[in-house]
């Protein structure tokens, strides 16, 4: 703002009414300047803090939901019973215990497979001890790794999970064998993608486990008395 003064006469009467119009309109120029720079002022502090606080939300935001999916995929593998063949068993006084050092990791691969007895198998399904190995008309079949190691799902996409756990596909992967028994994917046909994201983000947060799952043996091969 710029205000021009012109004095014309060296002797100013400041009690003059022209003086005291113009310093009137001073003041109220200086009230319009400060009232607009106050406003603007505000107005930037308010954008600012609003601007800030959005950020700090949207990062608040992401981090809860990061951390609830894992929290709701650890409640749906402990209650779909994932552990029941994925994780080793030990035994307790109350009969099998999860082997939580071994937490989803599959059957141990240094453990051999103990010898069958065919002849019960017209009417049996046999599990091992550890109930990691299941032995039926298909032949045996080992638990897999799910731990985000190598030789478990370290290097799957969450794609693959899905495809294996719905369609029962061999590291899900399409043109592979199809999963067998006792593997229940049928059951799990029905979940739903954000059931399966939340999954798959829970598996990848746990510990991983290096233990590579024999193959499954065919039903001529398995191994008797
Ligand atoms: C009753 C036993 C059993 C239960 C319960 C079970 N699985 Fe399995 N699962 C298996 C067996 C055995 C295999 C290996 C099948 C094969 O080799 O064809 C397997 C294979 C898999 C595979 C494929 C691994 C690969 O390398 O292709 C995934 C993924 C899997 N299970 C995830 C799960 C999840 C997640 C749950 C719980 C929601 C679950 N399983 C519950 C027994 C089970």
């Amino acid at each position: 703002m710029t205000i021009v003064l012109i004095i014309t006469n060296n002797k100013f009467n400041f009690d003059s009414p022209t003086f005291l119009k113009f310093f009137h309109f001073l003041l109220t120029k200086l009230k319009q300047f400060m009232r607009k720079k106050i406003l603007i002022s505000l107005a930037v502090i308010l954008t600012a803090g609003l601007f800030i606080y959005s950020c700090n939300q949207s990062t608040k935001t992401t981090e809860i939901s990061q951390d609830s999916l894992v929290k709701r995929g650890e409640y749906l593998v402990t209650v779909m019973g994932c552990n029941d063949c994925h994780t080793p068993k030990k035994f307790g006084p109350k009969g099998p215990e999860l082997d939580m050092d071994k937490y989803l990791s599959g059957h141990p691969a240094n453990i051999p497979v103990a010898k069958v007895d065919t002849s019960l198998m017209k009417d049996w399904v046999y599990f091992n001890h550890l109930l990691t190995v299941a032995v039926g008309p298909w032949g045996v079949s080992f638990a897999a790794n799910l731990t985000p190691d190598a030789t478990g799902i370290g290097n799957w996409s969450e794609a693959q999970f899905k495809k294996a756990l719905k369609e029962g596909k061999f590291k899900g992967l399409d043109n592979t064998r199809p999963l067998l028994p006792p593997m229940p994917w049928q059951n799990f046909h029905n979940i739903s993608d954000a059931d399966v994201s939340a999954m798959f983000a829970y598996l990848q947060s746990v510990k991983p486990i290096n233990n590579l799952v024999p193959n499954p043996i065919p039903p001529d091969k398995i191994p008797t008395n």
